[in-house]
């Protein structure tokens, strides 16, 4: 029998625990070991699961006994770590963002497939239920023609949220705010569901908080398809309303709350006779604490995808390439508002 795929975690912050649990839910894997830069917060992660835990990367990537590393450091900080465990051999779970830059997302795509290891990003939301539903009827163009394709995420962070960490809504290694850290999940979705973006329109603003990036933008989309949509994304909404996605074509619409449908409505009903208005899928909601009501199943499933992925020699569903597109729809917004021009994407 083939060895156990073996897990190591770097960075032992928030995000770290959804990894941990998925990753000790799947067969045939195991959490080797955990690091972070400050071996206190290694020491914690690795007692609550049980495993070896070290401040010292080096030692996690010469374990012949880790295959794959989940990277949960830092924003900015995804580069560096993920080139090196390339080059060790590992492949690579990658929180999102990929990283803040293109050129630096280029670089982590570049070191995987040099050194022939796996790379997919964390965009947990298209692992779940309604997502994959809104997917599919979009595949089968059962919207007709689409008119518009929107993404709302009327979040609310306080102040000490900011404050909560140095790295916290800094241009340096958060890469930006609202959009970059919070509403990238859903603008994910959005171009997954729809294509490549031909340009954006935007505005960004620091309207509530103290920090440097915006804490609320709203953008104009053409789409390649022909349609139009809108991205308004905040961290200053309180209480906080459900991460919305609404597709509204010639032939129906859709609308996905926290990756749960609660809109449904064609047409042209389908054979099977389940299209009514329907709420279906988990609600997760990152509203206002991005931990409080999230579940790691929707990580379960994707850590699982690479898993499977590695075994059968395939792309992970969201590989390094796909996890680059939501990073540019980004950085165009931000050019855009800088500029107060029109931004054509690929022109970055
Ligand atoms: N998928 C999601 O829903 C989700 C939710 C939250 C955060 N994230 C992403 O996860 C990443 C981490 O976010 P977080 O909120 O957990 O941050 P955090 O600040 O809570 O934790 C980061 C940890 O990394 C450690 N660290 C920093 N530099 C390191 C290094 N060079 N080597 C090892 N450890 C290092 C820090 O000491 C800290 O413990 C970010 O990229 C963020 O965007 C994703």
């Amino acid at each position: 029998m083939s060895k156990e795929l073996g897990f190591a975690i770097i960075g032992c912050g928030v995000i770290s625990p959804f990894h941990a649990r998925a990753i000790q839910e799947i067969k045939g894997v195991k959490l080797v070991i955990v690091c972070d830069a400050v071996e206190k917060s290694a020491e914690k992660t690795g007692k609550e699961f049980g495993v070896k835990w070290t401040s010292n990367l080096d030692e996690v990537l010469s374990n012949s006994d880790v295959d794959i590393v989940n990277i949960c450091t830092p924003s900015g900080l995804h580069r560096d770590i993920a080139i090196k465990a390339a080059k060790a051999g590992k492949h690579l779970i990658v929180e999102k963002p990929l990283e803040i830059t293109l050129p630096k997302c280029d670089e982590i795509i570049k070191a995987a497939r040099e050194n022939k290891v796996k790379l997919a990003v964390i965009f947990s939301s298209r692992f779940k239920d309604g997502a994959q539903k809104l997917k599919k009827a979009i595949e089968k163009k059962r919207f007709g023609q689409i008119a518009l394709a929107d993404a709302y995420v009327k979040w609310y962070r306080p102040q000490e949220y900011y404050d909560s960490g140095a790295w916290r809504g800094t241009w340096k290694i958060d890469g930006g705010g609202a959009l970059m850290n919070q509403s990238i999940h859903t603008i994910d979705l959005l171009q997954w569901f729809m294509g490549d973006v031909e340009s954006i329109t935007a505005i960004t603003r620091t309207i509530v908080h103290k920090i440097e990036v915006e804490d609320t933008a709203c953008a104009i989309l053409q789409f390649k398809n022909g349609a139009l949509g809108v991205i308004e994304g905040s961290t200053a909404c309180f209480p906080g309303t459900d991460a919305r996605i609404a597709i509204h074509g010639e032939k129906g619409t859709a609308i996905l709350d926290e990756g749960e449908i609660s809109e449904w409505i064609f047409k042209e009903p389908e054979p099977s006779g389940k299209d009514m208005k329907q709420k279906e899928g988990t609600v997760s909601s990152g509203a206002q604490d991005p931990t409080k009501k999230m579940t790691h199943e929707a990580h379960r499933r994707q850590i699982t995808d690479t898993v499977e992925a590695i075994l059968d020699d395939r792309e992970p569903l969201v590989n390094g390439e796909e996890g680059k597109k939501a990073v540019e729809i980004i950085l165009a917004i931000y050019k855009s508002g800088k500029e107060n021009k029109k931004v054509k994407l690929g022109a970055l």
